[in-house]
């Protein structure tokens, strides 16, 4: 007769051994191949014993700027439900605008494999008050004619990815009726809220958001959190726990927080600026043994939000940071 007990160990302890694997969304002008991006998920990989991919969307650099993020999350999608090995369930660590495309793949992706563990870094969750620097001639031209014809016009939502999740503050009505993603991530959209998007978010295990505390690329830094300003004024950011999103529970992430599930985290650092010992600190524990990570019921945090300053769509930052840092830094 076999040694059942035995038996039971081993595979208690394989199942617990055994690794998830992630992937990686990059941001706005990245690509795959970017050693950059290369190197920071070979470094997580190496940490914690888990694979990690890359998801590339179209040729990455240009695509990421210029196909509708509706459009660029229907590419993840299928892109994940191909990938064998995510079969069993998966991570997603998600670089600024990635966290957009990774929310949608939890929210719309039909028939997808379960998602664990979200590490958000630097996401623009509640959107963002500006629209990150060009880079090459050709895209400031292209932006240029957007900041002429408007961010909402069907144009701009056509051919430049950030005009689906540029939120006017002074302009909510515009967003709401010509915004054609974020409104409909955030289950915004009064009688068109769907109660999947809100039951596949909340089925996370684990929601990490990491927020740079000198970001200067998303506006405000806040919105890594869901913070955002409040409807109609430039200030000051109304904290992720007085917003209507969180309040109402739109999305889950309420439930979420209540459960213990939701870590806001607040790194030192421009945006996707990370150290490698926060790498280790905020991240890597969330890849490398589902089983070791318990949610703790929720403990009241301080929040100290600091009042940003409005800045204006003309007023444009370096692109390089969201295509260099991580290189630079990693
Ligand atoms: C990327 O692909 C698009 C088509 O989606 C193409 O228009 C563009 O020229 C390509 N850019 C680069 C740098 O390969
Ligand atoms: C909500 O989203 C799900 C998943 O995409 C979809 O199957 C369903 O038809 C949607 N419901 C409504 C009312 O739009
Ligand atoms: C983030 O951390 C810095 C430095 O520790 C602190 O001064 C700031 O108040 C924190 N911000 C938030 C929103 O917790």
């Amino acid at each position: 007769m076999p040694n059942v007990r035995l038996l039971f160990a081993l595979a208690l302890f394989f199942a617990g051994a055994q690794s998830v694997p992630f992937i990686v969304l990059h941001g706005i002008g990245d690509a795959c191949k970017h050693s950059g991006i290369r190197n920071f998920i070979k470094e997580l990989s190496k940490w914690s014993g888990s694979p990690g991919y890359c998801l590339e969307i179209g040729n990455g650099s240009w695509d990421s700027w210029t196909k509708p993020l509706l459009k660029q999350t229907s590419i993840a999608c299928e892109k994940v439900k191909k990938m064998s090995d995510l079969g069993q369930g998966y991570n997603i660590v998600g670089l600024s605008q990635g966290n957009l495309i990774g929310r949608g793949i939890i929210e719309f992706c039909d028939g997808a494999p379960p998602v664990k563990n979200f590490i958000s870094l630097g996401g623009p969750h509640a959107g963002t008050a500006s629209i990150p620097l060009c880079g090459s001639e050709s895209l400031c031209t292209l932006i240029d004619v957007v900041l002429q014809l408007g961010i909402y016009s069907r144009f701009a939502q056509q051919n430049l990815a950030p005009s689906g999740y540029v939120k006017i503050p002074i302009d909510i009505a515009g967003y709401i009726r010509g915004c054609k993603f974020l409104p409909k991530l955030n289950n915004e959209i009064v009688n068109k809220r769907n109660s999947t998007y809100r039951q596949r978010f909340a089925s996370l295990q684990n929601l990490i958001l990491i927020m740079f505390e000198q970001d200067t690329i998303v506006i405000p830094k806040e919105t890594a959190w869901f913070g955002y300003y409040p409807n109609g004024a430039l200030h000051p950011v109304v904290p992720v726990q007085q917003t209507e999103l969180y309040i109402d529970d739109w999305i889950g992430l309420r439930a979420l927080d209540e459960a213990g599930k939701v870590k806001f985290v607040n790194v030192s650092g421009d945006h996707l600026d990370i150290s490698r010992s926060d790498m280790k600190t905020y991240i890597v524990p969330y890849l490398t043994d589902e089983a070791s990570i318990v949610p703790r019921p929720k403990l009241k945090h301080s929040s100290g939000w600091i009042s940003s300053i409005w800045s204006s769509l003309a007023e444009m930052f370096g692109l390089n940071e969201d295509l260099e840092v991580l290189s630079n830094d990693i």
